[in-house]
């Protein structure tokens, strides 16, 4: 599929993902949504790759939301349909078995922060806006926001900002737990590239082990999480990267991860 409105790198492990509509502050439309589906896809099938990256070009947006020349134009049947397909999409790269960063470096608003919120963790530049401004629009987040947010950052905070619609600044999100870490606008990438270095200079089997561990423990009991947890350790030491990483240990060198997700 030749790409029109993202970008996507792919190098020593780590891929870049590039929303690419600057002039519509990257708004997630239908052709977006379906190249972003099938960068995806491609992500996925290959091995090499062990963290991704996403972020927006321009220097105004990360990603300003849905696509609201199209949300206008929606009866409520192709509502319905356009929210599962930006809920499905979404939730593929929530289910994405490698980490996921997202480097905000403008606006995340309505789809773009709910995309944000499916990655793994938020890195900002201090020009950063976030929020979920629909209700101002007279709707309400439907790529997964009124899910995934006050599962982040708990309920109560998680209603203020969809019923007021009101924009965070990247300090405000920080101090809320939605965003990890805040850098200068021009620092942020380096930052994104350095911290994605670090994970993909680890063990594939082990990162898809620990970030689905993660996940599925946070919508289960303590009980089944540490279960999930025993399982997916005892698998770990099956792979060829636990021999790699424990014997590099007692050897006193530094371990060299080549195992993918079948070794
Ligand atoms: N959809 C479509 N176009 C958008 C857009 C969006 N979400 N956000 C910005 N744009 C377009 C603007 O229409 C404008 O286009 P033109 O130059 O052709 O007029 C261009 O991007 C630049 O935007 P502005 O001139 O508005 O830039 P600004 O600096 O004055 O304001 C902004 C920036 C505060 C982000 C403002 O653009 C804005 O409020 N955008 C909409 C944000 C929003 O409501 N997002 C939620 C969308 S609904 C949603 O996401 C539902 C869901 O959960 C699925």
């Amino acid at each position: 599929m030749v790409y029109t409105s993202i970008e996507l790198t792919c190098g020593a492990g780590i891929a870049t993902l590039t929303f690419n509509r600057p002039k519509a502050l990257n708004a997630l439309n239908t052709i977006l949504l379906e190249e972003f589906a099938d960068a995806l896809e491609g992500i996925k099938k290959d091995e090499s790759i062990r963290v991704l990256i996403l972020t927006g070009s321009g220097e105004k947006a990360f990603v300003a939301g849905a696509d609201i020349t199209e949300i206008a134009t929606l009866t409520p049947l192709g509502a319905k349909k356009f929210a599962q397909r930006g809920q499905d999409v979404i939730g593929r790269l929530q289910a994405l078995a490698i980490p996921a960063i997202a480097a905000v470096n403008g606006y995340a608003l309505g789809g773009g922060c709910e995309m944000a919120l499916a990655c793994d963790f938020i890195y900002a530049s201090d020009k950063a806006i976030f929020g979920l401004p629909e209700i101002s629009l007279g709707v309400i987040p439907g790529f997964g926001g009124t899910q995934r947010l006050p599962r982040l950052i708990g309920a109560n905070r998680a209603k203020e900002m969809i019923f007021t619609g009101k924009h965070l600044t990247a300090v405000e999100a920080k101090e809320i737990g939605l965003v990890n870490k805040i850098f200068a606008p021009e620092e942020l990438m380096a930052a994104a590239n350095e911290t994605a270095q670090l994970i993909a200079g680890k063990g594939k089997a082990s990162l898809c082990a620990a970030k689905q561990t993660l996940n599925q423990g946070l919508n289960a009991d303590l009980a089944t999480g540490l279960a999930i947890e025993r399982d997916a350790f005892a698998l770990c030491l099956a792979s060829q990267d636990a021999k790699e990483g424990t014997g590099a240990f007692l050897e006193k060198r530094k371990p060299v991860f080549t195992g993918g997700l079948n070794d």
